[in-house]
C-alpha cells in the first residue's frame, strides 16, 4: 500500500475556506444583489467590488451608526451601493459618484431593480470635481462616505469627504492592503501609493482610526480603513 500523499493547505486556500465559510453564514446574498453582482461579470465589468463580507459589514455599521446621508465614491455596478443604501430610513439619502458612462448606466438599471430609486442617485463626473462642487455649493453635510474609487487620489478624496462630512461622520475606505510582497514597504506604483495614504490616515489629526484585515479574491488579504471624524 502506498501512503497517501497529503498537500498542506496553502494560507490562501486555507483563507479562501475562511471567506466562504463566513460569507455562507453571515453575508448570504439575497437575489437581488447576487443577480447584481452576476450581471456586472455578464457586462464585462471588472470583479471588483467589495467581497460579501465587507458588504455586510458597510451595511452593518451604516444601521449602526444611524446613517442618514451617504457619499460614496466609486460606483462601479452599484454592488456596494445597495448593501449601503438598504441601510437608510425611509427618508435617507446615498449619492455615489461615477467616472465612467457604462458603469453609471449599468448601477441605475441595478438602483432601478432593488426598487431604491427613491434615496439613491449616481452621479456621473471626476470625482474630485463633483467634491469641489459640493463644498462650493455648501451641500448638506454627510454622515457616512465610503471611499472605493481611483486609489492615487484617496488623500484627495478624505480631504475633500472630511469638509463634506458632519462631526462624529464615518469613513470607510476600500482596498488598503494593496497586491504585492511589499506589504508596508516602501514600493513603486499604485501599492507605494496606498501605503503612503495609509500612513497619512493613521496619523491624521481629525480621525480615530481603524485597519482591518479583509479577505478578495481567492483569499488574498486586503485592508479596510474605518475613522471616525473628531
Ligand atoms: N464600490 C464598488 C466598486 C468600485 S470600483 C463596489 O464595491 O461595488 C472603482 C470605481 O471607481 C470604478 O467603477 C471606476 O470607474 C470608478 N472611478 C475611478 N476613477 C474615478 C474618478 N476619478 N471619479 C469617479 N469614479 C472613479
Ligand atoms: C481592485 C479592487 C477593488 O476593490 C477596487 O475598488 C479597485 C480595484 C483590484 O483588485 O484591482
Ligand atoms: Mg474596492
Amino acid at each position: 500500500m502506498t501512503k497517501p500523499i497529503i498537500i498542506p493547505p496553502t494560507p490562501e486556500s486555507l483563507n479562501y475556506q475562511v471567506k466562504d465559510y463566513i460569507e455562507s453564514l453571515i453575508a448570504i446574498e439575497d437575489p437581488t444583489l447576487r443577480s447584481i453582482r452576476l450581471n456586472n461579470k455578464e457586462q464585462g465589468l471588472p470583479e471588483i467590488q467589495v467581497p460579501s463580507h465587507v458588504g455586510k459589514l458597510l451595511y452593518l455599521l451604516a444601521k449602526i451608526h444611524g446613517a442618514k446621508r451617504i457619499l460614496e465614491i466609486g460606483t462601479l455596478g452599484a454592488y456596494s451601493t445597495v448593501w449601503l443604501a438598504r441601510a437608510l430610513p425611509s427618508d435617507g439619502k446615498l449619492i455615489s459618484l461615477e467616472i465612467d458612462p457604462q458603469h453609471v448606466q449599468i448601477a441605475r438599471q441595478h438602483i432601478e431593480q432593488a426598487q431604491l430609486t427613491s434615496c439613491v442617485e449616481i452621479w456621473e463626473g471626476k470625482a474630485t470635481e463633483i467634491l469641489s462642487d459640493l463644498i462650493k455649493n455648501q451641500s448638506p453635510r454627510f454622515d457616512f462616505v465610503f471611499i472605493d474609487a481611483d486609489k492615487e487620489n484617496n488623500t484627495l478624496y478624505l480631504d475633500l469627504a472630511i469638509k463634506l462630512s458632519q462631526p462624529r461622520a464615518l469613513f470607510l475606505i476600500d482596498n488598503l492592503i494593496p497586491k504585492g510582497e511589499c506589504v508596508g514597504r516602501p514600493c513603486n506604483g499604485e501599492a507605494g501609493l496606498v501605503y503612503q495614504f495609509n500612513e497619512y490616515f493613521a496619523n491624521h489629526p481629525l480621525l480615530e482610526v481603524a485597519l482591518i484585515p479583509t479577505l478578495v479574491g481567492q483569499g488574498r488579504i486586503d485592508g479596510l480603513g474605518i475613522a471616525q471624524l473628531k
